[in-house]
């Protein structure tokens, strides 16, 4: 049973969040307040084929793990629209056209089950407790990871459903055009064996087809490289200012219980609801 003893502080508003990655799922608990995991978070392998069944019954048996029966937000590396995922690149392909609302309906009956995209629940973590709340304006975040998400954020507000990872650039090494993620993800990089600055000349390629484009007022890269920002940031060559985000590997599963606590209108906090559309 994960140690949920914290929970007991008066009115916290408190959430369960969730985070379908393409190896491990993680569950926690989150204090909506700090933005913070209330004890321990579960980790389980992600099961293999990563298929909507197989992931929302190890979802099912995960969030059993609490002691929790209120909304659970889950964010998984799919597009999402009106409650169907549309896309597959890190995930088991039978996720396209998956109607996820019945999928939680069958595995988690009686719940109220809120899905978004992985980077998008980032992007909320970032806006709500970490780098890009006090930007104005247009912020592009982006996670580095087995593929490369993105959340595109406006005066605080999550556009979703960006997939910057899927964009086309041309490759600076001269072997082409190719998709961000398979260029300058984090997994590129080990795979790889690049060092930083190896690998940094990639991002900032990324990141210069992006401000091109968007002009945004700041990045916030994220994902664990973010951890190491101290060695490659200063060696990324854009002009819009890069920060780090905070939260790093949790910011998924902040995320998606801030999500699920917003459309459930946990504590009132619907009213600032900043998500339309997922
Ligand atoms: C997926 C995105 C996801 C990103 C990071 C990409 O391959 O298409 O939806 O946010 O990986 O997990």
């Amino acid at each position: 049973m994960a140690d949920t003893s914290s929970d007991t502080t008066g009115s916290t508003p408190v959430c369960l969040g969730v985070d379908v990655g393409g190896t491990n799922i993680k569950v926690g608990l989150v204090d909506l307040r700090e933005g913070e995991l209330i004890g321990d978070r579960l980790v389980t392998p992600t099961p293999q084929p990563a298929t909507p069944d197989a992931v929302a019954e190890t979802i099912r048996q995960m969030v059993g793990e609490f002691e929790w029966d209120g909304p659970v937000g889950v964010a998984v590396p799919t597009v999402i629209h009106e409650g169907v995922a549309r896309i597959a690149h890190n995930i088991d392909s039978s996720w396209i056209g998956c109607d996820v609302v019945e999928l939680f309906d069958r595995h988690l009956p009686g719940r109220t089950v809120v899905m978004l995209n992985d980077a998008d629940a980032a992007g909320l973590t970032e806006v709500h407790y970490g780098a890009a709340g006090d930007v104005d304006g247009l912020v592009v975040l982006l996670t580095f990871g087995t593929g490369i998400g993105s959340a595109l954020l406006m005066d605080g507000r999550l556009i979703p459903n960006t997939e910057f990872g899927h964009m086309m650039v041309e490759d600076i090494a001269g072997r082409g055009f190719d998709e961000t993620e398979h260029l300058a993800s984090a997994s590129v990089r080990s795979r790889e064996e690049m060092s930083f600055a190896e690998w940094t000349p990639h991002v900032s390629n990324v990141l210069r087809a992006i401000e091109d484009l968007l002009w945004p007022r700041a990045f916030v890269l994220g994902g664990g490289v973010s951890e190491a920002a101290d060695e490659w940031f200063p060696l990324l060559k854009n002009r819009t200012p890069v920060r780090a985000a905070v939260r790093l590997n949790d910011a998924g599963i902040i995320g998606a219980a801030l999500h699920a606590a917003m459309h459930a209108d946990v504590d009132g906090l619907g009213k600032s609801l900043s998500v339309k559309g997922t």
